[in-house]
């Protein structure tokens, strides 16, 4: 064996003899134990390769008794010195994680208009990166690692210069000029136009746009100017109005004077912001502020006994909207439209059904029944009696809502005849008996034995279903009680 090693040692709890006295259970259990142990008891596999160190003579057998030590050395990048590992009781060899310590590069220092940022630490294997300040762009590499040179550590990178961001000179305009008295334009540099004035000092243009501009930065911090520069516009005239993804319907043409008008339209599948149209106005401005298209719909078409919501001017790409139906009608079709990126609705519109009622089927005796050519919600069956008879109920039925369901409102009525005859006291009405009394049919009354009938004896059924005036009763024709009365008291 290569390396330093101190005589294989047995610790006294290191290999506890299996409890064969117990039964099979136990004993099997222990076998069982013994079998899992990744290592036999009692050794150690060869250590793994560290990353930190290694050993200072290379390793050949594949296990060690335990107690055996190996002698180890720090790998360069990390400070070099010499250590120990040693096979432990539990077949695991001594920690080395904290054997080896990183050598670290030097803390380099802030490039000028810069700043550096160490991540964790400056050790061997990390990485430091570089910013520079506003205004500025990194010439070279954005980051350093510190990495082995020779014996020692050094970072792979130079630090990187920060370079000042300029901007091209600004762009010239017809008709005007640029205040500025630099040559060098460097960001954050405002630069601000003027109109050339006329002769005499009266004014010929009209600024049109942002007077001032100032120099910024792209995204790849190349530099560039925060806008258009403006334009000096002959006075009472306009600069062609632009609209990005819209087209001039009217009053597109070369000059455009003062009180001219424009109509815009959007392309398609975008949707208007602002007015439809503009004015020149006095000082060379679109008046009111020219409209502005983005990608949307215009609002989904309407229907007939229907809504959508959210009723709004317009639509994104994407937008939904929801369509409903007034109660007594049925949506047909899709309940909800989305905005496509086309700028139309998809799928298509639904529309509004009315709701029918069950069909009518009741007869109606001694009268009829009127139906309606259709029986939506709201239809009216009307009821009417037979001449001779009347209408006992409602003389009509609606269908209407209740709920979400529709329903005829009203049962069937009755049609009458005249009831049945009064009745008389002591006496009664004699003809045929029939369920049905029609108009001018007659009832004639007579008195029990010992009555006398009084009055004309006979009511008659009128047109308008009641009975003629009854005005007749049964007498006594005796008065047996009549000679008692008020003596006896
Ligand atoms: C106005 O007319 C010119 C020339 O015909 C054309 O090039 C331009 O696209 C038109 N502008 C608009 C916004 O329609
Ligand atoms: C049935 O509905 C109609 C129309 O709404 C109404 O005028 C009538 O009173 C209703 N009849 C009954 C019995 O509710």
């Amino acid at each position: 064996m290569l390396g330093a090693s101190s005589p294989r040692t047995l610790e006294p709890g290191g290999t506890p003899a299996p409890p064969l006295s117990l039964c099979c259970g136990g004993a099997l259990l222990a076998i069982l134990m013994l079998l899992a142990l990744p290592t036999a008891w009692g050794q150690c596999k060869a250590p793994e390769q560290f990353s930190s160190a290694r050993p200072t003579t290379p390793i050949d057998e594949s296990e060690f008794p335990i107690g055996t030590s190996l002698k180890y050395e720090c790998r360069p990048g990390f400070i070099r010195r010499q250590f120990l590992i040693t096979c432990l009781p539990n077949s695991e060899w001594t920690d080395v994680s904290d054997k080896c310590i990183r050598k670290a590069c030097n803390t380099p220092p802030d490039p000028l208009n810069g700043r550096v940022h160490v991540q964790t630490d400056t050790q061997f294997g990390s990485t430091i990166t570089y910013t520079c300040n506003q205004g500025f762009r990194l010439l070279g590499p954005s980051s350093a690692l510190c990495i082995l040179s020779g014996n020692t550590v050094v970072w792979d990178n130079e630090a990187p210069d920060c370079e000042r961001i300029l901007c091209e000179p600004p762009p010239a305009i017809p008709n005007g000029e640029i205040l500025s008295s630099s040559e060098d334009f460097q960001y954050g540099m405002v630069v601000t136009y003027r109109c050339m004035p006329g002769p005499r000092g009266k004014k010929q243009f009209n600024l049109v746009g942002e007077p001032s501009i100032y120099c910024t930065n792209d995204p790849d911090n190349n530099g560039m100017w925060s806008g258009p520069p403006p334009q000096c516009i002959t006075v009472n005239t306009c600069a062609p109005p632009s609209v990005k993804d819209a087209v001039m319907v009217s009053g597109n043409r070369s000059l455009f004077s003062l009180h001219d008008t424009v109509q815009f339209q959007c392309q398609l599948g975008f949707v208007m912001k602002g007015p439809t149209s503009v004015q020149c106005g006095a000082l060379g401005k679109w008046e009111p502020e020219l409209p502005s298209c983005s990608r949307g719909c215009q609002p989904p078409p309407g229907i007939l006994h229907g809504q959508y919501t959210p009723s709004v001017d317009i639509f994104s790409v994407g937008q939904e909207v929801f369509y409903s139906c007034e109660p007594g009608y049925d949506l047909s079709g899709a309940a909800s439209l989305q905005c496509t990126p086309q700028g139309d609705w998809s799928p298509e519109t639904p529309t509004c059904a009315v709701k029918l009622c069950d069909d009518f089927t009741s007869q109606l005796l001694h009268g009829h029944v009127e139906l309606p050519p259709s029986l939506q919600f709201g239809a009216k069956v009307t009821f009417s009696c037979d001449e001779g008879f009347r209408l006992k109920g409602n003389s009509a039925s609606y269908c209407i809502l209740a709920g979400i369901k529709t329903q005829w409102n009203s049962s069937v009525p009755v049609c009458e005849p005249c009831p049945h005859p009064p009745t008389i006291q002591n006496g009664h009405h004699i003809g045929d008996y029939t369920s049905s009394y029609l108009p001018g049919m007659k009832v004639s009354y007579i008195c029990d034995p010992g009555y006398l009938l009084v009055g004309r004896g006979f009511i008659f059924c009128t047109h308008q279903r009641t009975w003629s005036k009854f005005d007749h009763y049964c007498k006594e024709s005796q008065k047996p009680f009549s000679v008692l009365p008020a003596l006896s008291f």
